[in-house]
């Protein structure tokens, strides 16, 4: 009977202690976060290549625009004329300024209007380029009208002519192809009858957008994120989302329905942002790259650092008056509807009005960002979590606990969604390489009752390898701590060289080229690389100097069976780590093994794309076997599954 007992014990002790070196982690740990910083939206990801298309430039947003930056008034054939900007009869109200021209005399090429795109239009020999443009003839019978793509010399590198023949605004559509590469065309809208025309919201899209969606993404930088087999995107901010003042928070119902519709307003960082990359394209670029969509909105306030030397007009942090919060109340109730809502609620019917019958599974929404966590906060918090609770309780909501990894809004938005119970807060910090290092312990000790961590926003400073190797270090420790940290972002994602307002980003492009640094790549290997179960007894260090410096994390993934090993060499010499694999059934010995080395100080560029980039290699790999690292590198050891 003793004997029995003892045996009991002894089993019982052995299968908690294997119960404690295996846990369930987040699924989805590793997404990102898009944010239109840095010409990420317009100019970036968002393939319009027409800048100022729609003639809503304005000095609020920089003090040398206006309607008419980005365009040229042209009479090139010694016509003449004159063109005016005008507001009395809109396309729509929500895009007021339009374009008149007034030709009185045609000359050889009519007169008109020639656009530079952002930074020049880069175009493709032998490619299709989508053109349109709205036109109300004003005076006069109808206009012949061309369109030409014209390169630096002023070669044309391809037309369309069609003449007007409506006195109401009318879209007209036509393709281009393109006879010879060029990185910097312009386009030229000719008019070449006498008579006058207003014209407004004048595109060009590449016919080769990510997935070929109209209105879509530029299919390479699409895809250089796609690649990065996000879990997630977080959208469309940072501090883009609570914006320079009341007037200037990113509303969703603004950015839905016809593009020549949405409301464009001035980008918190300093540029004019038209929408056209709105909650519908973020929804469905989530959809195409298999990642799940998290949407932040406003809490309600503006940022508290509304108006600060380089913002204008901004008032610190204000609240929505009271007296309208049940009316924002119902916008984030409306957002769910419309993402997830049948087609026959009215939110979800303009969803399928756009194209998308099904859900979009929302499954997460963040509420604010960074705020400043006061009475006004707290109050418009509780105002939107308590409703949105109740109405979709299978939502997870995510609070929001400043913009350090500690201090006063840290602990006071800590402090208040444990009151609320909140599910999960959304941390940021952007740190010296070194306390991402030092702080690999920092999720050891979170409380697994409370609310789980929305690590949003995050990077060592810089774009170092050094830099990616200590982030991969702290990444491992998000995977040992994955059952309270659920999601993880590196930020910002995008920058456009010229245009960069935050640095370091993960992703660089121009209008020709990208480039990813090497903080890209430690993401991409954790991602593609992600379990769901974690293993604390698989690795171990073999040097007596088991410091902060090495890192290494074990996890499986329950779709494959395979079984991941990340080792992190932070240290300037190389390091050995021992593996025991022999805990896990149906494990072959085939293994892929991807390095990231190199020099600590060593980073890509457009000039060296590939300086640093995963060198990838078959391995055996045994039950027990150990492991040689380089020094500054990450290891990444698969080893599949025989299932
Ligand atoms: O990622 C850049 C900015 O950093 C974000 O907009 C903001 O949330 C944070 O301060």
């Amino acid at each position: 009977m003793r004997i029995k007992s003892l045996l009991f014990l002894f089993v019982l002790t052995c299968l908690t202690l294997q119960a404690q070196q295996k846990k369930q982690i987040s699924p989805d740990l590793i997404g990102v976060f898009f944010e239109d910083i840095n010409y990420a939206a317009d100019g970036g990801l968002y393939a319009e290549l027409i800048q100022n298309r729609s003639f809503e430039y304005n000095p609020a947003e920089r003090k040398s625009w206006n309607s008419f930056t980005a365009w040229e008034y042209v009479t090139e054939g010694y016509g003449y004329g004159n063109i005016s900007v005008e507001t009395s009869s809109p396309v729509h109200p929500n895009n007021p300024h339009y374009v008149v021209i007034n030709v009185e005399e045609t000359g050889l090429n009519g007169i008109g209007l020639k656009n530079q795109g952002f930074d020049g239009i880069p175009v493709k020999a032998g490619e299709k380029y989508q053109f349109s443009i709205f036109l109300k003839q004003l005076e006069g019978i109808s206009i012949p009208i061309n369109v030409k793509l014209i390169g630096k010399k002023g070669t044309v590198l391809g037309e369309v002519s069609f003449n007007s023949d409506s006195k109401e605004w009318k879209k007209y559509q036509s393709e281009i192809t393109v006879s010879e590469t060029q990185d910097s065309a312009s386009l030229l809208v000719l008019a070449k009858g006498k008579g006058k025309i207003a014209i407004d919201n004048v595109s060009l899209f590449p016919q080769n957008t990510f997935k070929n969606r109209s209105n879509g993404l530029r299919a390479d930088l699409a895809q250089t994120i796609a690649d990065l087999k996000p879990k997630f995107m977080r959208f469309p901010g940072g501090c883009l989302v609570h914006g320079d003042g009341l007037g200037n928070m990113y509303r969703w119902k603004n950015t839905i329905g016809p593009v020549e519709q949405r409301i464009e307003q001035r980008n918190i960082w300093g540029y004019h942002q038209t929408a056209g990359l709105g909650y519908f394209e973020y929804f469905q670029f989530c959809e195409d790259m298999g990642a799940k969509p998290l949407p932040v909105v406003p809490v309600g306030v503006s940022c508290q650092n509304s108006g600060g030397t380089w913002r204008i007009g901004g008032t610190g942090q204000k609240g929505i008056p009271q007296a309208q919060m049940p009316d924002y109340v119902q916008e984030v109730l409306d957002l769910i509807e419309w993402a997830n809502g049948p087609v026959s609620s009215t939110w979800g019917a303009k969803r399928a009005e756009a194209g998308h019958p099904k859900s979009f599974n929302l499954e997460y929404i963040g509420i604010g960002n960074e705020d400043k966590i006061t009475p006004e906060f707290k109050e418009r918090f509780k105002m939107i979590y308590d409703v949105v609770k109740v109405k979709y309780p299978h939502i997870k909501v995510i609070g929001t606990v400043g913009p350090a990894p500690d201090g006063d809004d840290f602990e006071q938005g800590w402090k208040f969604a444990n009151q609320e119970n909140v599910p999960m807060v959304d941390e940021h910090y952007y740190m010296k390489p070194t306390w991402f290092i030092a702080n690999q312990k920092r999720y050891d000790t979170y409380d697994r009752t409370k609310s789980k961590v929305y690590l949003g926003e995050y990077a060592s400073q810089g774009n170092t390898l050094f830099n990616a190797i200590a982030e991969a270090a702290y990444i491992t420790s998000l995977e040992r701590n994955g059952d309270v940290v659920q999601l993880a972002s590196y930020a910002p994602l995008l920058a456009k060289a010229g245009h960069t307002q935050w640095n370091p980003d993960m992703i660089y492009f121009n209008n020709t080229s990208i480039y990813k640094t090497p903080n890209y790549y430690a993401q991409q290997l954790f991602s593609v690389n992600h379990g769901d179960s974690y293993y604390q007894n698989v690795i171990a260090p073999v040097t007596s100097r088991a410091d902060s410096t090495m890192a290494y994390s074990c996890v499986r993934d329950s779709k494959s069976g395979d079984v991941v090993l990340k080792l992190v060499n932070c240290g300037k010499t190389a390091q050995k780590f021992k593996i025991d694999l022999s805990q896990f059934k149906n494990l072959g010995n085939k293994a892929i093994v991807s390095v990231l080395s190199g020099a600590a100080e060593a980073k890509n560029s457009f000039e060296n794309p590939n300086n640093i980039a995963p060198v990838i290699s078959d391995f055996k790999a045994g039950k027990n076997f150990s492991y040689n690292v380089q020094p500054i590198s990450l290891t990444v050891i698969r080893v599949k599954s025989t299932k």
